[in-house]
């Protein structure tokens, strides 16, 4: 995909007081056109895309698992499995006819585009991923990240099309 600069690239927004936010453990915020999910979860903010990279399910109310190590949001609507610390998509590649194998996580890479929360006296910032080209989870967070998508695909076929 193209070297693109996502939506809301460096914006950053105060989300709200510590104290509320450890409360609340999840919180919902839309900054610059994108909707991201502020977790709070021993003793650790996260902060990423709140719509999944597979299809858009809200991770608002996912559960969180260790899984290889990693503490991983469960996405409610198909359980997959993504890092809260980056965002890395990661699935079970066990044999289920071979149940004597143990399960095996393998990485499918960065998905879901993971953003930066800072405190400052007590309250809680989030700002937005300037991490340039394309992350699946950008799809879900925009009318631009959809029409990225596009274009993105038609230079591809167009160079296709050409080779
Ligand atoms: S929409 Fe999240 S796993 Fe399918």
């Amino acid at each position: 995909m193209s070297e693109r600069t996502p939506v809301g690239a460096g914006k950053s927004c105060l989300v709200g007081k510590k104290e509320d936010l450890i409360k609340a453990k999840r919180t919902s915020v839309s900054i610059a056109d994108r909707v991201v999910v502020v977790v709070y979860h021993q003793g650790v903010f996260y902060t990423m895309d709140q719509y999944c990279y597979h299809a858009g399910g809200s991770l608002l109310n996912g559960d969180i698992e260790e899984i290889d190590k990693k503490l991983c949001i469960v996405c409610p609507k198909h359980k997959y499995k993504i890092s809260l610390a980056d965002g890395e998509g990661l699935h079970n590649t066990s044999n289920p006819k071979d149940k004597s194998q143990p399960p095996c996580w393998r990485s499918k890479g960065i998905k879901q585009r993971v953003h930066k929360v800072t405190e400052v006296d007590g309250d809680i910032y989030v700002t937005l991923s300037e991490t340039p080209g394309w992350i699946d989870s950008d799809y879900y967070q925009s009318e631009q990240g959809r029409m990225d998508l596009k274009l993105a695909k038609e230079l591809e076929l167009a160079k296709s099309q050409n080779s």
